[in-house]
């Protein structure tokens, strides 16, 4: 179901390890200006922590931000995702985890899902306490840049209603379109096929293609 537009500033804080990367600042950068309390956090505290003097948000190592938040977002580089996960599993502890990763392959001028079983971020699930959910993969940071909100909708899949709220709170500050519930984490598979998708589109038109649900209600 299509997520109306949050009304009030609310005071989640959202944790965005990896938010030293093009998608983590983006995402940070939007968040932060609808009034989402956001802390980035990177494997260099220092590094974070001069990217969030410069966004106004809290900059820490990744260790540190992710203790008092609501919503973990891990925004690392895919190849580390589940590394990363791993290793930061105790700090984490029961906190929701949303992936926005994407395993890619790139061969013979292509882009091909990187795995063809289970996702990514049911992985991530057997290494992390709390509930995990998946999303964001259709957007680009570049979109997520611009002055304005992507013409765009966002989808997230999981099987914790709560934490999935949570996801689809933040994903309707992101676009002008609308977050969308796809159902349940195994969908991850599909979104995060769909961004080899999308970069396929990308490479033909030369374009940062994103995509719309029709005939919602
Ligand atoms: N870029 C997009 O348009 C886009 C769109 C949708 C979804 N995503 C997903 O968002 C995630 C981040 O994408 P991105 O483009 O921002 O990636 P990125 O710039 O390549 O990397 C993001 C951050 O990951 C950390 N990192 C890099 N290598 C690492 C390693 N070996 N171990 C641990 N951390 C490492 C780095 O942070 P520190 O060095 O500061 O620790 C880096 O700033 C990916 O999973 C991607 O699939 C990206």
């Amino acid at each position: 179901m299509p997520v109306p537009k949050p009304k009030a500033v609310r005071s989640v804080r959202v944790a965005i390890v990896g938010g030293t990367g093009a998608f983590g600042r983006a995402l940070a950068q939007r968040l932060h200006a609808t009034g989402v309390d956001v802390a980035v956090g990177s494997r260099d505290e220092t590094r974070a922590a001069e990217l969030g003097a410069v966004y106004g948000v809290h900059g820490a190592a990744n260790e540190e931000v992710v203790r008092d938040a609501d919503l973990v977002i891990l925004s690392v580089r895919s190849k580390a995702a589940l590394e990363m996960a791993r290793s930061l599993a105790d700090a984490i502890g029961d906190t929701p985890l949303l992936s926005v990763a994407a395993d890619l392959r790139f061969d013979a001028g292509a882009v091909y899902p990187g795995r063809l079983g289970r996702s990514l971020a049911e992985e991530i699930a057997d290494v992390v306490r709390g509930p995990v959910v998946a999303g964001f993969q259709s957007l680009a940071a570049a979109s997520l840049a611009q002055p304005e909100p992507p013409d765009e909708d966002v989808l997230v899949c999981g099987d914790d209603a709560q934490a999935k709220r949570l996801a689809l709170d933040c994903g309707a500050r992101l676009v002008a379109g609308r977050a969308v519930d796809a159902g349940p984490l195994a969908i991850a598979r599909a979104l995060e096929g769909l961004t080899a998708l999308l970069l396929n589109v990308n490479r033909r038109f030369g374009v940062e293609a994103g995509i719309r649900i029709t005939n919602l209600p």
